[in-house]
């Protein structure tokens, strides 16, 4: 009955081997499930693969499923630099040189509109479920944390496609 002694780390994983405790000399059966509990919990390691610096053509997660572009608007583009300069640029700069977030030149030719949409207004979320949002998170250690109203956000918009060059 001194096999009890093996059968304590097991009874502490919650598994069901008690019943068994009777049989013997399946010590390897016994101590492979410690082992693999272990090893899989070690190897749990979601490394990013993702190039936050490559295009990439996702929506990302949030209400914006859909946003329509025209032609620049100057004037909304006028109302998002105002706001960027009020609400972001604490964190990033309108080149393509990073501070606390990345630099957003170019952003709009490597994220969607919508993508764009759902990180501004809502980047826990993002950062959460996202893999470009995520893999940015792991890159830059610091959550994103902003408030605006989904038309501040369509304007900011505006302004970054401005700040991209477009017309
Ligand atoms: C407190 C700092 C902070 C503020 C304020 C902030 N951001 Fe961010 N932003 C970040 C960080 C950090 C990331 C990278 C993702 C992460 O770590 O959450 C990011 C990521 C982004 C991205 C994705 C960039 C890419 O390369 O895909 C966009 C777009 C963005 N922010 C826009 C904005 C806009 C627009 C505002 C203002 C309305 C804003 N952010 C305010 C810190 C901030």
């Amino acid at each position: 009955m001194t096999k009890k002694v093996f059968l304590i780390p097991l009874l502490f994983l919650g598994l069901a081997f008690m019943g068994c405790g009777n049989h013997s000399g399946n010590n390897s059966a016994e101590n492979q499930p410690v082992s693999n509990g272990s090893q899989d919990s070690s190897t749990m390691d979601n490394t990013p693969s993702v190039d936050v610096t490559a295009k990439s053509d996702s929506k990302g997660v949030g209400k914006f499923t859909d946003v329509k572009l025209g032609p620049l608007d100057t004037a909304m583009a006028g109302q998002g630099s105002a706001l960027f300069q009020s609400k972001c640029i604490v964190c990033h700069k309108s080149t393509d040189e990073k501070l606390i977030g990345p630099g957003l030149k170019g952003v709009t030719q490597i994220r969607t509109p919508e993508w764009i949409m759902n990180m501004i207004t809502d980047p826990n979320d993002m950062t959460a479920t996202d893999p470009v949002a995520k893999a940015l998170l792991d890159q830059y250690h610091t959550q994103m944390a902003v408030q605006v109203s989904d038309q501040e956000a369509r304007e900011i918009l505006e302004f970054l496609r401005e700040n991209d060059g477009a017309h």
